[in-house]
């Protein structure tokens, strides 16, 4: 089986996008994950999947995190988060409870480290949940390696 075959095989599952934000203690770390899900409501748990070959690998171990998750208009904000930085840059930071979030995402989730398992070439990072907010608008979708909306009905 090949590595990138696999890749195109697992792009058929569409996501939303979310940037992973954490403080370093010098300053805001930013980047953008799809590999993002839910996993328990009691206690409340998320996780997220982060490449080994990330700076986000070291920021994220034993720290706090928010998820932001995109709106369908925040795409150069995903890819600004995604190695593609712009200046000026295409978003504007506003105070979470625990730290600097993206002003205008769908829905923030603040969390605490709860746990880090192996994930092969991945660290899986689960975080408790200490504060959440969401509103309303269409989510910024990731489908066979390309960004997508919803769908007008
Ligand atoms: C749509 C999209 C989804 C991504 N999802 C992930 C992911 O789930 N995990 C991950 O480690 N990197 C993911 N990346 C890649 C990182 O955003 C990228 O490597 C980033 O530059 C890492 O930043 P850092 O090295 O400053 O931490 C994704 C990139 C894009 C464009």
């Amino acid at each position: 089986m090949d590595p990138k075959d696999f890749r195109n095989c697992m792009g058929r599952f569409a996501t939303g996008v979310t940037v992973i934000t954490s403080e370093t203690g010098a300053a805001t770390h930013g980047f953008t994950v799809n590999s993002f899900t839910s996993v328990s409501l009691d206690p409340m748990l998320v996780l997220v999947s982060v490449d080994r070959n990330t700076k986000a690998l070291d920021v994220l171990d034993d720290n706090n995190f928010i998820v932001n998750v995109l709106q369908d208009n925040q795409q150069d904000t995903a890819m600004h988060f995604a190695g593609r930085t712009q200046d000026p840059e295409p978003f504007e930071w506003e105070q979470g409870e625990l730290g600097k979030r993206i002003k205008g995402s769908l829905a923030h989730i603040e969390c605490k480290p709860w746990a880090a398992y192996d994930g092969g070439d991945h660290v899986l990072y689960l975080g408790e949940v200490k504060n959440y907010v969401y509103n309303e608008g269409n989510p910024l979708l990731y489908y066979c390696g390309k960004f997508s909306e919803v769908a007008a009905t």
